[in-house]
């Protein structure tokens, strides 16, 4: 292991966090080739085998990792109810210690590893690339358990579900203009995107392609050659949520919608692909409070959890999938509509959404 400058990531303080425990299983065990402490925290089987991603990365404490793994696996549970999937909540992490940064045999060492627990626990879980892994990586899970996809495409595999991800937020995006604007049609609309990764890269093009006015940011600033191709106003990232728009759109690391941010956004609506926007609960009533209409992040970006499904099955249809990820701009429109009909905020018609599933189940 070679020591690496600390980084932090998307590990928001979100009302997860204050849930009570009701997992149905946390296996944490130290990897006996990599001695790294490896969490799989299994939520909810009551839809079917849990799926949520293997997500290695740097926490101060193993506990810190083992409370993001409890946390981001009760949030699976949702958005895989939410996106109408036979599948529960799961996560794992493997915790890396401040500072660590692992070599390529470490890496393998501790996917191997991974594969055990994961192995160990007899089909309640499958596992994906998330945060800090890879197709590559979960092609090495393989070696160890068949309870893991999105492998590469040259291993046979389906591959990175960001296309899914974005063509999901991108129905979100429809569903949020219509609401908020009475029309679908996104010619003309300022669009502020901040992050322009995987899932944001695409959203750029996809948005630019069809017309609407982009404002864009990211952190790497090599990504400033895409804003040039695509036409788009580049803007430092502490200032994306103060430009006057109709959009925001985030989608780089969680806990974006702090109560700063909150209280300094100049757009119609929120809409995004990163995972645990809100900061802290109470941040959906206070967007609501300001007009904001914020489309609930782990329904708007299921359309990787419904690719990694979907594709995975041995009678995958590829025209199927498409129509099941166009399908969350619908059920996004229904949330805006409970919420208005309930007197509710979103966060609390998306999550009465997925539950009833649950109960249901
Ligand atoms: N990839 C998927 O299929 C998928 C699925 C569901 C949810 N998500 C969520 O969507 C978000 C984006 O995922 P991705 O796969 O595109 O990740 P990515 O790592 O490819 O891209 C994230 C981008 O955000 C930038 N960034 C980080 N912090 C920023 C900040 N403060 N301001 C502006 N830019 C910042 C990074 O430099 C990077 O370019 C993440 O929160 C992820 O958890 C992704």
């Amino acid at each position: 292991m070679t020591l690496h400058p600390p980084t932090t990531l998307d590990a928001a303080p979100s009302f997860i966090a204050n849930a009570e425990f009701g997992h149905e299983n946390v296996l944490i065990s130290t990897g006996r080739r990599s001695g790294l402490v490896i969490s799989v925290a299994v939520h909810s089987t009551a839809l079917g085998q849990a799926l949520g991603g293997a997500r290695m990365w740097n926490y101060p404490h193993w506990t810190d990792a083992v409370a993001d793994a409890l946390r981001l696996s009760a949030a699976m549970t949702l958005k895989n109810s939410a996106a109408g999937l036979n599948r529960g909540g799961g996560k794992s992490v493997i915790h890396l210690p401040m500072g660590v940064t692992l070599t390529d045999a470490e890496k393998r060492d501790a996917m191997l590893d991974l594969g055990d627990a994961i192995e160990s626990l007899n089909g309640a879980y499958m596992t994906a690339e998330d945060v800090g892994t890879s197709a590559e990586l979960m092609a090495i899970v393989a070696e160890r358990t068949e309870h893991v996809c999105g492998l590469p495409t040259d291993l046979g595999g389906v591959g990175e579900p960001a296309d899914a991800t974005s063509a999901g937020v991108y129905a979100s995006i429809l569903a949020t203009c219509e609401a908020l604007f009475g029309s679908r049609d996104v010619r003309g609309r300022h669009i502020v995107i901040s992050g322009l990764g995987q899932v944001g890269g695409r959203l750029a093009r996809a948005l630019a392609s069809a017309g609407a006015v982009l404002t864009v940011s990211d952190i790497n600033l090599d990504r400033k050659l895409l804003a040039a191709e695509l036409g788009a106003t580049w803007v430092d990232a502490d200032e994306a949520h103060r430009v006057d728009a109709d959009l925001f759109v985030p989608c780089g690391l969680g806990g974006a919608l702090s109560p700063q941010v909150i209280a300094e956004l100049q757009v119609d609506g929120v809409v995004g692909a990163a995972n645990n926007q809100l900061a802290y609960r109470h941040g959906a009533a206070e967007l609501a409070g300001r007009g904001i209409l914020w489309a609930p992040d782990f329904v708007v970006n299921g359309g990787g959890v419904i690719y990694l499904d979907m594709a995975t099955r041995p009678d995958a249809d590829a025209e199927a999938i498409t129509l099941r990820v166009e399908a969350i701009g619908e059920t996004v429109a229904t949330i805006f509509r409970e919420s208005v009909a309930e007197g509710i905020t979103t966060l609390d018609a998306a999550e009465r959404l997925a539950e009833a599933r649950l109960v249901a189940a």
